[in-house]
């Protein structure tokens, strides 16, 4: 590629990862249980039946994995705080945990003092598990909200002396449809009868969303009246969602794809950037979807001062489909004439297709117009659990992933006029990844789970280099 411009200097790249997936040491430091924790361990939750319980060890290992950061050279690190480490209980009126608070303390000025900027998320996923049992978790509006925002101000106080980059939750759609409809994610709420499951998927996931975006919008008016003024520092969600491409060109298929974006991305985006619901979801839903009140919307409409985009993939999207989640839309890689979108990953639900990238970053602009954090972006090489470490390492396929997905980010910013400002490949490290447990890996660094030693792969080496070559350097 020809390259007249770089990157400006202040472009935040680096790698990410959250607290379950990596820490361990469930049991160490005052630390509360999270939601995750008894799920992990319950037989059949996990492709592989492992749990959370030692991950990559990263609660012990943190001045070497840091180390490893500033080794690669990266300028910003992505983590996530544990709720149950800040406030094992987790509720307004439970005690703070000094250990937890010095944990992450320690975190942040180390990673300072290699010149790394921490950017950082307050939720991922492992909500206290007493909030759960005591009232339904994030079902409950009247407490989850006041509880979320007690633990957000907490961290504000302690953290925000030298955290400039908050991410109050992190791919809230997830939070909602794999937690309360499908059941694959803690709480493993669904209305499933073959599972057998507590819940009803039909409106708990609606109602669970309502509240993550009004914890959202509260935390953020906290943030905004009483620490950014001194503070100065910039405050958002983040949401997943991936492109759409319709099947065919049919106008049915084109609608579907539209369809699929609403409730994919439009469902978060739309109420906090632009103030409304989309109009697919109000058709589809009916009075299962809780609306706001006045107040509420004057509290939403506008509370990220960022989009915040983790993205993977694209999809082929076809009228037709029951899945409300997907907008009633079905989704596919293979295209009508029988070829495939790109490289198939590990997991079924990705594969290759850089333009799709671009065209998502490109639509994100133009609809909700504020500056772009890419905060995920990764690949999960098929088959790459079972190699033996030397070959593990050569990961050709993420290398080819993140060679197309620079390029359109690349493109994006210098040939379409979009403003991006962070790029955050997933995973620093090969980690826990949910319900797929250990064998997929996504990280940019191999662990070896027997040893807890970390190996760069060509692609840590791949994307270092690209930056390098493609940012203003100091
Ligand atoms: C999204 C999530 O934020 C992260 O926790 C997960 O590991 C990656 N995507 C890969 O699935």
């Amino acid at each position: 590629m020809a390259m007249q411009k770089k990157l400006p200097r202040d472009f935040i790249w680096g790698f990410a990862t959250a607290s379950f997936q990596i820490e361990g040491s469930v049991d160490v430091d005052g630390r509360g249980k999270s939601i995750w924790d008894d799920f992990s361990r319950t037989p059949g939750k996990t492709l592989d039946g492992k749990n959370g319980d030692v991950a990559t060890d990263s609660y012990r290992l943190w001045r070497e994995d840091i180390a490893l950061l500033k080794q690669y050279g990266i300028r910003a690190y992505r983590f996530s705080i544990a709720w149950s480490r800040i406030i094992p209980l987790g509720g307004r009126n439970d005690p703070v945990n000094p250990k937890g608070i010095k944990f992450y303390s320690d975190v942040i000025d180390e990673l300072l003092k290699a010149g790394i900027t921490p950017f950082v998320t307050l939720y991922h996923w492992d909500l206290p598990q007493e909030l759960h049992d005591r009232y339904g978790g994030w079902l409950n509006k009247d407490e989850i909200v006041q509880d979320y925002v007690n633990y957000a101000r907490i961290c504000f106080q302690s953290f925000g002396d030298r955290v400039k980059h908050w991410l109050t939750l992190n791919e809230p759609w997830c939070v909602a449809v794999l937690g309360y409809g499908r059941g694959v994610f803690a709480p493993g709420r669904c209305s499933d009868r073959n599972r057998s499951q507590e819940g009803d998927s039909s409106t708990e996931p609606w109602i669970v969303a309502h509240n993550l975006i009004l914890s959202h919008a509260s935390a953020v008016k906290v943030y905004r009246d009483e620490f950014k003024p001194t503070q100065q520092g910039q405050i958002g969600i983040t949401l997943n969602g991936d492109w759409e491409v319709p099947y065919d060109n049919s106008p049915e298929n084109i609608a579907a794809a539209q369809q699929a974006l609403d409730v994919a991305i439009g469902w978060y985006a739309d109420p906090v950037y632009l103030g409304f619901y989309p109009d697919h979801m109000k058709k589809m839903l009916g009075n299962r979807l809780p609306d706001f009140t006045p107040e509420e919307w004057a509290l939403v409409k506008g509370s990220s001062d960022f989009y915040g985009m983790n993205t993977y993939t694209t999809n082929l999207a076809k009228a037709g489909g029951s899945d409300e989640f997907q907008g009633n839309v079905d989704y596919t890689f293979t295209r009508a004439d029988g070829t495939e979108l790109g490289t198939q990953a590990h997991c079924s639900w990705l594969q290759t297709y850089p333009e799709g990238f671009r065209a998502l970053l490109n639509y994100v602009w133009k609809r909700y117009k504020l500056p772009i954090y890419v905060t995920e972006n990764g690949f999960a090489v098929k088959g790459e659990d079972s190699l033996p470490i030397e070959e593990a390492i050569k990961d050709h396929d993420r290398v080819e992933y993140f060679r197309g997905a620079t390029e359109s980010l690349y493109k994006a910013m210098y040939e379409d006029g979009v403003d991006i400002r962070s790029y955050f490949p997933w995973s620093f490290l090969d980690n826990f990844e949910w319900a797929d447990g250990y064998g997929t890996r996504f990280g940019v660094t191999y662990v070896d789970y027997k040893t807890q030693k970390r190996y760069p792969k060509e692609s840590a080496k791949f994307l270092i280099k690209w930056f390098r070559e493609h940012q203003e350097q100091e």
